[in-house]
């Protein structure tokens, strides 16, 4: 595997395997991998001839007050386990590299991005214009066939969606499903701020999702009667969520009734953390 600084040598040491028709596959990432990272670099492993992982801790989708600085950097860590997955490209740039002086483009995505996180009062819509612009760029750079993101990040997963197909870009998206340590809890490179306390606290997340499908299996498709199961797992857990909220999976439109296709969606604060997670309820999963 080769650690590559530059887009130029990016696409230099691509050029060869793309004129042969080799599939390249990218994984995008901010580091600091996990088991959510790992199964989607898996993925793209399995599907894939050329695997590009990118890691860039992107300062534009992070706002004023949040953990740009504190968030946790493990290039060295990264870089043996992206080897031991057999990545062929390890896309680490410098932020002047993808921002250079005298950048100036932002893609907003519309539509998708005012709810949830990116309602203005909790990570506005600027993160998500920050996230579409790195994607896009990497898209640009990198050229991939494929491109892998995780269902973790629901709203960000129909951000790129989107983006793509607003912007015809020649790229297949593959969602991969959240992966979650044995006890329910979904990974996160943040769960590193959690002490031992918070951590158990931030179980509540999970369990409220999961007495929500408990409802819904048991037929319950009324919206309010869904969010009071999840709610009072929250209350139990001493968590105030930021939201929890029912929305369909496609486009995000607020739903008063549980179908096939509805994703609900918690943001709470632990400690220092703010954490999110998500289900699909009412479909086969
Ligand atoms: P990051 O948080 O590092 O996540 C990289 C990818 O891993 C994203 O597609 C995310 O959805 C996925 N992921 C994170 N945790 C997961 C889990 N528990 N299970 C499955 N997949 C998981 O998301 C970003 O970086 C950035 O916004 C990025 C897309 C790289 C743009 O900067």
């Amino acid at each position: 595997m080769r650690t590559v600084r530059t887009v130029a040598e990016l696409r230099a040491l691509l050029a060869p395997g793309r004129r042969a028709g080799r599939k390249i596959g990218l994984v995008p990432t901010m580091g600091c991998f996990h088991e959510g990272h790992l199964s989607l670099v898996r993925r793209a492993r399995r599907d894939c001839e050329l695997v590009v992982v990118s890691l860039f801790v992107n300062p534009a989708q992070f706002g004023p007050g949040e953990d740009l600085e504190a968030y946790p950097r493990d290039e060295a860590g990264d870089a043996a386990q992206a080897e031991a997955e057999g990545v062929d490209l390890l896309f680490a740039p410098a932020v002047e590299e993808v921002y250079p002086d005298g950048f100036d483009t932002t893609i907003a995505v519309g539509g998708l991005t005012g709810v949830l996180d990116g309602d203005p009062a909790r990570r506005g819509p600027e993160h998500f214009a920050g996230v579409a612009t790195v994607v896009a760029k990497l898209f640009n750079i990198v050229q991939p066939a494929r491109a892998y993101f995780g269902q973790k990040d629901a709203q960000q997963a129909l951000v790129i969606r989107k983006l793509v197909r607003d912007l015809d870009i020649p790229v297949r998206i593959e969602i991969g499903p959240t992966v979650r340590d044995a006890d329910g809890l979904a990974l996160s490179s943040r769960n590193s701020y959690l002490s031992a306390e918070e951590r158990g606290r931030a179980l509540g997340l999970h369990r409220a999702l999961r007495a929500a499908q408990e409802r819904v299996a048991l037929g319950e498709r009324d919206a309010a009667a869904v969010l009071a199961a999840a709610r009072a797992e929250l209350d139990e857990s001493g968590l105030d969520p930021e939201y929890l909220e029912l929305r369909s999976a496609e486009d995000l439109s607020p739903v008063e009734r549980v179908n096939g296709s509805t994703l609900l969606a918690v943001a709470a604060r632990v400690g220092g953390a703010r954490l999110i997670d998500n289900v699909i309820l009412g479909g086969d999963q």
